[in-house]
C-alpha cells in the first residue's frame, strides 16, 4: 500500500525522491519521509506525519544534498501515523536506513530477541526490526546485499524493502518477498531508480525490471545486480509504453473528476481491436486459450475486492446470460481461506485494476494450486496478477490516480462483457447474429457514457440539496444490485457518509425500518425487465415518507412522477445499463464529497493499492 522510491546517480537525489513520492501519494498518505546520503557521509532523514506537502513546506526548499536516497509515503499498519513512525527507519547507530511496504508478521518475536541483544527501538513500527536485523547481519558480513538477503529470510509475511547504509555509499539494496506490492528497477544513463510503482519512474526512464518474488537487488549508478535464493540471476530490462501526460490533472480540479470524464475513452480503448463490430466477432488475442481449454470449462468463478468485486458481480451475470456457463462470484479475501471446490474445469476470473491487491493475489495462488485456468482483468501491464494468470484482458485506461476507482471499473465491466461474448462465441453457444446484437449497443456505449458525464452540472445541483445527509440507501435489482453496492461504496469512500447498497427485494427485511425524511433512497430504475418491481419499491418508500432519488431511462416520465428527484441516463440495452447508472452514481458521490469539502482523491484511511491484509 505504501509508496516507495529510490535513486542513485549523479543528480541531486532529494528533488527526484520528492517528485516520485508526489506521483505515488495515492498509495498511502499517512506520513512521508526521505533519507539522503550526503557528500559528508552523513545520512540526512526528514520525515513528517501527514501528506507530502507538509514535509515539503517544512523543508521549504532546503532539501538535503546528495546523489542517492530513498523515500516513502506510508499507509499505517503497525504504529499510528506520527513523525516517529514515519519511514525511513534506522538501526541503533543511524548508519542503516530502511523503507518498507508490507507487514512483518513475526515482528513482536523478533523485536523481543533484538531488545534482549541490546538493540534500542525508537518507533512502534514493525519495519524497524528490519533495520536492526540488517545491522546485525552487517556486523558479520559487511555486505549490504547479503545482509538484506539473509534478513528477508527471517521475516514472516510479504515485503517490499529498500535499504541504504552510510558504509556502502553509492549502493541501495531492495528486496521483494511475496505479494506486498512490487519493486521496479528503472535504468537511466549512469543512474538507477527504484519505485513501488511505474508512475514514479516514467518521467525518467521506461527501461525497467520488475522484481520477482524472492529477488534481492543491489543497485548502483546505472547498474543492477540481482540475486534470488542465494544465486545470481540475469534480468533483461523491458521497455514500457506509457503516457506520463495522462497521469496529470490538467484543467480538472480532481483526478476523480478527470477520470470520471475519461470513461468514454477508457471504454473505447478497452473495446478497440477486440469488439469487431463489422464482423460481429470478439477477438481476445491476449487470452491465448486453446479450443480444448475453452471446451473444458464447466463453471466460472469471479473474484475481486472493493469496486472490482462489484464489477465481478456484474460479470457473473454476463457469463451466465451471454455465455450460458454457470458462474459464481466471491470476495477474494473470503475465498482465499475457504476450502473452495474448484479445479481444472473452473475458469477463475480475477478483477483487479492494480494487479497487486493482496487478497486477490492469494485467491489466484489458491486457484493455481487447484489447477484452474485463470484470466485476469487488469489495468496495470506487467503487474503480479497478470503474471500469475494464464491470460490477461488489459483495460487500457492509462493510470488511475484517484483512490476511488472509476474508469478502471467501467472498463472492467466492458471487458467482462466481451469475455462473456467471446466464451459464448468460441464454445459455439452464441451465433454470429446474437453476437452482432450484443455488439451493437456496445458500439454506442462510449457515446452514451459521454452523455452521462456531460450532465455533471445536474449532479452538482443535486449534491447541493443532499450533501448534509448522514445516511443514504441505494437499491437495485438484477444487474443494478451491484451498481447499488458500488454507488454506496463510492459515497462512503469519498464523502464519509454512511451508505448501504441493497438488493431492492431485501428492503422489506430490515432496511425499510430506517426509512424517514432524513435518509435519501437512491433507486436504480432503468427500463429493464425488473423496472416494475423497482417501481413497487419506490412506492413502498414513498408510503413511508421517504425521499426517493431515482436513476431512470431518459423519457421515463412515470419514474419522475413518483420520485422526488430523477437523474436520467440514455437508453441502452439492459445488459449495458449498469455502466451508465454507475457513472451517474459516481457523479453523485463526487459532487457530494466536493460540497462537503472532502479530499476526494485521497480519502482518509484508504489506499489505492491494498497490499496488506
Ligand atoms: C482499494 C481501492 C479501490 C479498489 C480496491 C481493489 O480499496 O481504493 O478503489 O477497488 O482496492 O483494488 P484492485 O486493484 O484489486 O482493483
Amino acid at each position: 500500500m505504501c509508496g516507495i522510491v529510490g535513486y542513485v546517480g549523479e543528480r541531486e537525489a532529494a528533488p527526484i525522491l520528492l517528485d516520485g513520492l508526489a506521483r505515488l501519494e495515492y498509495r498511502g498518505y499517512d506520513s512521508v519521509g526521505i533519507a539522503v546520503l550526503e557528500e559528508n557521509g552523513r545520512i540526512s532523514i526528514h520525515k513528517r506525519v501527514g501528506k507530502l506537502d507538509r514535509l515539503t513546506s517544512r523543508l521549504s526548499g532546503a532539501t538535503p544534498s546528495g546523489h542517492q536516497g530513498i523515500g516513502h509515503t506510508r499507509w499505517a499498519t503497525h504504529g499510528k501515523p506520527s513523525d516517529i513512525n514515519a519511514h525511513p527507519h534506522t538501526d541503533c547507530s543511524g548508519d542503516v536506513v530502511v523503507i518498507h511496504n508490507g507487514i512483518v508478521e513475526n515482528h513482536q518475536e523478533l523485536k523481543e530477541q533484538l531488545l534482549a541483544a541490546g538493540h534500542k527501538f525508537t518507533s512502534e513500527t514493525d519495519t524497524e526490526v528490519i533495520a536492526h536485523l540488517v545491522e546485525d547481519r552487517l556486523a558479520e558480513e559487511n555486505d549490504l546485499h547479503q545482509a538484506l538477503e539473509q534478513t528477508v529470510q527471517i521475516l514472516a509475511g510479504a515485503h517490499a524493502i529498500l535499504v541504504m547504509s552510510k558504509n556502502e555509499p553509492g549502493t541501495i539494496v531492495a528486496a521483494r518477498a511475496g505479494n506486498a506490492g512490487g519493486v521496479v528497477v528503472g535504468y537511466g544513463h549512469g543512474e538507477t531508480y527504484l519505485a513501488s510503482d511505474l508512475p514514479a519512474l516514467l518521467p525518467h526512464t521506461r527501461r525497467v525490471v520488475f522484481l520477482e518474488n524472492g529477488d534481492v537487488v543491489r543497485v548502483t549508478a546505472g547498474r543492477a545486480v540481482y540475486r534470488n535464493t542465494g544465486r545470481a540471476v540475469e534480468k533483461t530490462p523491458q521497455q514500457i509504453a506509457y503516457d506520463p501526460v495522462s497521469a496529470a490533472k490538467g484543467s480538472f480540479k480532481h483526478f476523480m473528476q478527470k477520470e470520471i470524464a475519461e470513461q468514454p475513452e477508457a471504454i473505447l480503448n478497452t473495446l478497440r481491436g477486440r469488439a469487431l463490430f463489422s464482423e460481429a466477432r470478439v477477438e481476445l488475442e491476449d487470452l491465448k486459450l486453446s479450443p480444448s481449454q475453452l471446451e473444458a470449462i464447466k463453471r466460472v468463478v469471479l473474484v475481486g475486492m472493493g469496486t472490482s468485486l462489484h464489477a465481478a458481480m456484474i460479470g457473473r451475470q454476463y457469463i451466465e446470460r451471454i455465455a450460458g456457463i454457470p458462474a459464481e462470484v466471491e470476495n477474494a479475501s473470503e475465498m482465499r481461506y475457504r476450502e473452495a471446490i474448484i479445479g481444472s474445469d473452473t475458469l477463475f476470473v480475477s478483477l483487479t485494476q492494480s494487479g497487486e491487491t493482496v487478497d486477490t493475489l492469494a485467491a489466484m495462488e489458491m486457484a493455481k494450486e487447484k489447477g484452474c485456468l485463470q484470466v485476469v482483468v487488469c489495468n496495470v501491464v506487467g503487474s503480479e496478477a497478470t503474471r500469475v494468470a494464464d491470460g490477461a484482458i488489459y483495460t487500457r485506461c492509462g493510470p488511475e490516480i484517484g483512490v476511488a476507482s472509476t474508469k478502471t471499473y467501467v472498463a472492467a465491466i466492458s471487458a467482462l462483457y466481451m469475455l462473456a461474448c467471446y466464451l459464448g462465441q468460441q464454445r459455439g453457444i452464441v451465433d454470429r447474429e446474437r453476437i452482432g446484437g450484443l455488439l451493437s449497443p456496445l458500439a454506442r456505449l462510449p457515446y452514451a457514457a459521454g452523455e452521462v458525464v456531460h450532465r455533471s452540472g445536474e449532479y452538482e445541483r443535486l449534491a447541493h440539496k443532499f450533501y448534509r445527509c448522514e445516511d443514504f440507501l441505494f437499491l437495485g435489482r438484477g444487474l443494478q444490485y451491484p451498481v447499488a453496492m458500488e454507488g454506496a461504496l463510492k459515497l462512503k469512500e469519498v464523502s464519509y457518509i454512511h451508505a448501504e447498497g441493497y438488493p431492492a427485494g431485501e428492503m422489506k427485511h430490515g432496511p425499510i425500518a430506517l426509512i424517514d425524511r432524513e435518509m435519501p433512497v437512491v433507486a436504480l430504475v432503468p427500463q429493464d425487465v425488473l423496472r416494475e418491481k423497482m417501481m413497487s419499491n419506490i412506492e413502498q418508500v414513498k408510503a413511508r415518507e421517504g425521499i426517493v432519488i431515482s436513476v431512470a431511462t431518459e423519457g421515463d416520465e412515470e419514474v419522475a412522477g413518483r420520485s422526488d428527484h430523477v437523474m436520467y441516463v440514455p437508453k441502452i440495452s439492459d445488459l449495458l445499463a449498469p455502466v451508465l447508472t454507475s457513472i451517474s452514481l459516481q457523479l453523485l458521490a463526487y459532487h457530494i464529497a466536493v460540497r462537503r469539502g472532502c479530499d476526494v482523491d485521497q480519502p482518509r484511511n484508504l489506499a489505492k493499492t491494498v497490499t496488506v491484509e
